[in-house]
């Protein structure tokens, strides 16, 4: 498929950046923009060789300041349905992606761009960032998960004000509340955020995997399964080559090599 919305750039090390690419509308998400993110996901799945992904926008004014309000216009309940749907799975195909996802949020993170973000393992963000769910200043709902993981994330009172208001915070309330796990300048976001990427790519790619799922997973379940898949994962984490390398390292005294294969 090619991309008319977003751009998509993969590194050597395996680091790729989806870029949200609509600056004149700040990012908005329309349908075709959703339909490429998930062609990316659908194919980041498939192959092996992404090991860390990260999403921004593009100018220096927004991340994605949501859903495009004008195609609402002229949608139907039905299609407005659907729309949430997709959007919904896109969301959930990201969220449940085998490798870490960074948001680099370079500005504004409004109703479904905050939801996106919400999608996302976690946040860094720009100084200037603003994060919201609006949708209520339109007389409508969040409608891609805004109200269920904006709750799970900072608790239901903070969700509750923030979704029943429409305001927008700044980055460093988003910080303070524990939506976003560091507030960076704006000129140094990407630099940093490539940095913890191109850390996470050095490490085993089968761990991550584990340790992300076994997060993700676990906060669906009360802490006693959570636990149970917790000592299954580590028994299964022994079985790698990885595990192997990783360990013989520490005691040769030298920085492991880990093989980035998902199948030991
Ligand atoms: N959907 C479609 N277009 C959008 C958009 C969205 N969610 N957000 C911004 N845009 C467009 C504006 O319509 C404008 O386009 P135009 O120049 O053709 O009129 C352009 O992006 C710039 O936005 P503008 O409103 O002029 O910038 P601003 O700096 O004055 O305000 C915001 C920035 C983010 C506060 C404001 O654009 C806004 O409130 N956007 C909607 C946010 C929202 O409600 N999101 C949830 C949607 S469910």
């Amino acid at each position: 498929m090619e991309y008319q919305n977003i751009l998509f750039e993969k590194k050597d090390n395996g680091v790729a950046i989806v870029t949200f690419n609509r600056p004149k509308a700040l990012n908005a998400l329309n349908r075709a923009t959703l339909e490429e993110l998930a062609d990316v996901v659908e194919n980041i799945k498939k192959s092996d060789d992404v090991r860390v992904l990260i999403l921004t926008g593009a100018g220096e004014k927004a991340f994605v300041a949501g859903a495009d309000i004008k195609e609402f216009q002229s949608m139907s309940p039905l299609a407005a349905k659907r729309f949430s749907e997709l959007g919904q799975r896109i969301f959930f195909e990201l969220e449940e992606l085998p490798i870490p996802v960074i948001a680099c949020v370079n500005g504004f993170a409004l109703g479904g761009g905050c939801e996106l973000a919400m999608s996302c393992d976690f946040i860094y963000a720009s100084d200037n960032a603003r994060f919201g769910q609006p949708e209520i200043n339109l007389g409508i709902i969040p409608g891609f998960g805004g109200t269920q993981r904006l709750s799970r994330l900072v608790g239901r009172a903070r969700a509750l004000e923030l979704c029943l208001t429409g305001d927008m915070i700044d980055a460093q309330a988003a910080l303070e509340i524990g939506l976003v796990n560091q507030v960076i300048p704006q000129q140094q976001l990407m630099e940093a955020t490539l940095e913890v990427a191109n850390l996470l790519a050095s490490k085993s790619r089968a761990a991550l995997r584990s340790i992300k799922q076994v997060i993700h997973k676990g906060l669906g379940v009360d802490l006693r399964h959570g636990c149970a898949m917790e000592v299954d994962a580590f028994a299964v984490a022994f079985s790698s080559d990885d595990a192997k390398e990783g360990v013989a390292a520490f005691i040769e005294k030298r920085q492991p090599k880990f093989s980035g294969s998902l199948d030991n």
